[in-house]
């Protein structure tokens, strides 16, 4: 992992990694043993790498802030509760609600956070940092479900590892 890609990223999220709201994150498990925020990080720092090494331009900042809001839906999925019982579907529209009232968010970054389940979701993204996002978020998602592969444990362990770094 390159040092330079950490130090841009935690320069792009400081100021939401200082706030109570996003550390909170911390306390719900995402997949696995893997909690949001650690997932959350995960998918920033692999789009921050995937834009980089395939030349792909775009609003970094965005993409890694948008990245870090994505699941920001602050509840415990796996717990049995009315109003999340269809989390698949509605997460992200919540997560999107809570940033905008948390935070000052821009048109990409509001489009990453709200169509990030797409096509669970219909609306498809219609920028390219919610393109990527979308993508890493599957790719990361699919690699926390499926991590007793030895190869994607092995990036597994890449994501949590930076996610740490920068967390704490
Ligand atoms: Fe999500
Ligand atoms: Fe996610």
């Amino acid at each position: 992992m390159r040092e330079e890609l950490l130090i841009d990223y935690y320069d792009y999220v400081k100021d939401l990694l200082d706030t109570e709201s996003v550390k909170s994150m911390n306390q719900f498990i995402q997949h696995g043993n893997i909690t949001c925020l650690q997932h959350s990080l995960g998918v920033g720092i692999f789009s921050l790498i995937f834009v980089r090494n395939l030349g792909i331009p775009c609003n970094e900042r965005a993409l890694v802030r948008g990245a870090l809001l994505h699941d920001y839906f602050l509840y415990d999925w796996h717990e049995k509760e009315d109003n999340h019982k269809w989390h698949g579907f509605t997460h992200a529209k919540t997560a999107l609600n809570n940033a905008t009232r948390d935070f000052e968010l821009n048109h990409i970054e509001k489009d990453i956070i709200g169509k990030h389940m797409w096509p669970l979701n219909i609306m498809p993204p219609t920028c390219r940092e919610a393109w990527v996002v979308n993508i890493i978020d599957t790719y990361c998602s699919t690699l926390e479900t499926v991590s007793r592969i030895p190869l994607l444990r092995f990036l597994e362990e890449i994501i949590i590892n930076a996610g740490k770094t920068i967390a704490i």
